[in-house]
């Protein structure tokens, strides 16, 4: 049996042709982790795809600052990045972090230094798509200062860039009155005329059941967030956390309640209490969404108005996820094909 052949893998609803890519590499024999970090690229490189890599949407300052983490399950080692500029497989200068460094995390420039020295390549990562998303959103912060917003002339400017964002954290469409959006610091909530995005790829992967575990997660994060913001992606523990003896846990959606929670390390720890994948995915969200406790982050009582989806893998080969808000997918790779599959969620409605 080659690697190919029993591998698993679980990840985000946009993680598709990256969980191809690296089964793909993984029958040719490339190390499993290497092979995931290869997929990632390809999301990376996808110039649609708003909320990961080389396309995704900037900071408020217009600059695209990425977030990246590995962790591999054979040594307990991690790897990440955290506002990194200019570089777009910001997986991959996380993977040089855990190879070439004694290091868990590396930041700003620093990073963008590091990743120089590994011989990584420098560009602008903002393109005209996600400058006009980034231009727009400047015009809708105020009816008062010079920038002229898109209600203020009939081009349908920002809907129609919102309507075709397929990254944005309802896959279904922009949120219904009845679900109202929590406005985001920023004041870039509501029900956005501009794409708005946590969006973020992960990926978890088990070579086969009984084998060896890894995680891999790449974002341009929080858009419009304050120059400097790491989200959950580049915090283990957090955005992601692989346990060679248990599993692997992944999460995407809003960075700032798994940091608070250590949601991907929860969704282990529940693993190894001897919940199923799909259990711990929405155990380790109940918690979560128990301890959502400010007013601003609630659409209802006891309800936040984010979402959270959270991904895992069993040392076993059981794979589930869950979300907080329903109507959100997974991918899962088994048996040598994908499939997308419906997340059950902490509110079915
Ligand atoms: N989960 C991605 C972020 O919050 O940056």
């Amino acid at each position: 049996m080659s690697t190919a052949d029993g591998l698993i893998m679980v990840g985000s609803w946009n993680a598709g042709p990256a969980v191809e890519r690296a089964a793909m590499q993984a029958a040719r024999g490339t190390a499993l982790l290497d092979a995931v970090v290869e997929g990632i690229g390809l999301i990376e490189d996808d110039p649609e795809e708003m909320s990961v890599g080389y396309g995704g949407l900037p900071n408020e300052a217009g600059v695209v600052e990425l977030d990246a983490a590995v962790m591999d399950g054979r040594t307990h080692k991690a790897g990440a990045v955290a506002g990194l500029k200019g570089v777009r497989h910001a997986a991959k200068v996380a993977l040089n972090v855990l190879r070439r460094t004694d290091h868990a995390l590396l930041v700003g420039e620093g990073a963008l230094a590091f990743a120089r020295q590994c011989g990584f390549k420098e560009e602008d990562l903002l393109t005209a798509k996600a400058r006009e998303a980034w231009l727009a959103w400047k015009a809708s912060l105020s009816t008062r200062d010079a920038w002229i917003g898109p209600d203020d002339e009939t081009t349908g400017f920002g809907g129609a860039l919102w309507a075709g964002h397929k990254a944005n954290p309802t896959p279904g469409g922009p949120p219904t009155p009845s679900t109202p959006a929590v406005p985001a610091p920023g004041r870039s909530g509501g029900a956005p005329k501009v794409p708005f995005t946590f969006g973020t790829v992960h990926v978890s992967a088990l070579n086969a059941p009984g084998g060896d575990l890894c995680s891999c997660t790449s974002t341009s994060g929080l858009s419009y967030k304050i120059p400097g913001r790491a989200g959950d992606t580049p915090v283990i523990g957090a955005g992601l956390y692989t346990d060679n003896a248990v599993g692997s846990a992944g999460c995407t959606g809003r960075g700032e309640a798994t940091v608070h929670n250590c949601s991907a390390f929860h969704a282990v720890v529940l693993m190894e209490s001897g919940m199923s994948a799909t259990e711990a995915a929405l155990g380790a969200l109940k918690r979560l969404v128990s301890r959502t406790i400010e007013a601003r982050l609630l659409s209802a009582p006891g309800r936040p108005g984010f979402n959270v989806t959270l991904y895992a893998l069993r040392k076993d080969g059981d794979a589930g996820a869950a979300s907080v808000l329903p109507g959100y997918t997974y991918v899962r790779w088994r048996g040598g094909r994908r499939e997308l599959l419906e997340c059950p969620s902490v509110f079915p409605s």
